[in-house]
């Protein structure tokens, strides 16, 4: 009779305990602990990275401005990309005083392609105070570092860790995704509160080495434990995974969809003169502020208002030569192209300060958005 209490006993404690893992890992009760905390976790991750890293030239230098330069770029830009840029813009700007006095025109024209320019702003202005305010060197101190211009909490972590290895954890797209899965957890990654949990939890891994372990999680999340199908059997810490014991991979991590998208229709007028050079506008907007497009207004008010802008009658063909969208995070353009067959022959100082004539042969003295290099490129043929 006791045996047979002893073991239902028993049954019931396992159950009871599996149920209370659950409830943890989906959130419904408050976590303690979960297998992440296991000390093996940090050495199979860490060792794993050591041999299969890819070899990325800001991984080879301590130089915390090249450190800080490749993780604003390499914000939402792929590897790939990214490396041919960054040489091409250490050769230009090899130095932070160097970056510091260049002007910002020519500072775009070495992010163009890239994408998100208010990052190269903001960083070129963090340089500038950088060399201004503190000795031409990037602070040592995160409380410094952070008040920089465009420095938020990924960047601090990703720098003041790799840079000099501050016990500060990254939370990118990457980790969210890692960690989500070994931990089973099912909490919106789109809100602050789990990123601050996530950092909290990280702590404990980044006591010491922090710039290693830090890019051996970003490095699996791009490697191992990608969005659609990751290779969980390649993985170094498939062992404590719960996503993968409790075949939940596909559904981590949880992001709430982005509120829908604002479109907005925009009319680009091709305006030649004489010479067959085309009009271009410097954008004052702070979307792409600072870059070059042929003129382009809003569709439902673009004759008017381009007409008043310039000061001339501007008058299109009716049908658009050319369409494309263009996807910004929080919009999209849909955009039709108009060819003005008439030419105006304003000269520079009639027009607008923000004008200017261009001849396409001078493609590589003006900085375009995506959009408007593929209207030039359409252009040119
Ligand atoms: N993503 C952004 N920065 C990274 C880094 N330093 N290593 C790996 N992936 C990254």
């Amino acid at each position: 009779m006791n045996n047979k209490i002893n073991l239902l006993q028993s049954v019931l404690f396992l159950i009871v305990n599996r149920i209370i893992k659950l409830l943890k890992c989906k959130h419904l009760i408050e976590r303690n602990s979960c297998m992440y905390q296991e000390p093996s976790f940090k050495k199979n991750i860490v060792d794993w990275f050591d041999k299969n890293q890819r070899d990325m030239p800001w991984r080879e230098t301590t130089n915390p401005y090249y450190i800080w330069l490749s993780e604003v770029m390499l914000q939402q830009t792929q590897v790939n990309t990214v490396v041919d840029y960054y040489h091409k813009f250490i050769t230009r700007f090899p130095s932070i005083k160097s970056l510091s006095d260049a002007n910002e025109d020519d500072v775009l024209k070495y992010w163009e392609g890239l994408g998100y320019y208010s990052r190269v702003r903001n960083f070129h202005t963090a340089i500038k105070e950088v060399n201004h305010k503190h000795g031409g060197e990037v602070p040592t101190d995160p409380e410094i570092f952070k008040k920089l211009k465009g420095v938020g909490p990924y960047t601090l972590a990703a720098v003041m860790s790799i840079a000099f290895n501050h016990p500060l954890a990254t939370v990118d797209g990457n980790v969210f995704r890692v960690w989500s899965r070994l931990n089973n957890d099912f909490r919106d990654t789109k809100l602050q509160t789990t990123r601050k949990a996530y950092e909290t939890e990280l702590k404990p891994y980044v006591q010491d080495n922090s710039g290693t372990f830090n890019q051996a999680m970003m490095e699996l999340g791009a490697l191992i434990c990608t969005p659609k199908s990751p290779l969980c059997l390649f993985c170094p810490v498939q062992d404590h995974c719960e996503a993968f014991h409790n075949r939940t991979t596909q559904e981590l991590p949880v992001k709430t969809k982005n509120i829908k998208k604002r479109t907005l229709n925009q009319k680009v007028f091709l305006i030649r003169n004489d010479e067959g050079k085309y009009l271009l506008e410097k954008r004052k907007d702070k979307l792409l502020n600072g870059m070059w497009q042929f003129p382009m207004r809003e569709a439902s008010v673009a004759d008017n208002k381009i007409t008043k802008d310039i000061g001339i009658k501007i008058e299109t063909i009716k049908t658009p030569i050319f369409e494309l969208r263009h996807q910004f995070t929080h919009m999209t353009w849909n955009i039709k192209v108009y060819s003005v067959p008439n030419s105006i022959n304003l000269s520079n100082r009639l027009l607008p300060d923000n004008y200017t004539w261009f001849d396409l042969d001078d493609r590589e003295q003006y900085t375009f958005p995506v959009s408007m290099d593929k209207i030039y490129q359409f252009i040119v043929g």
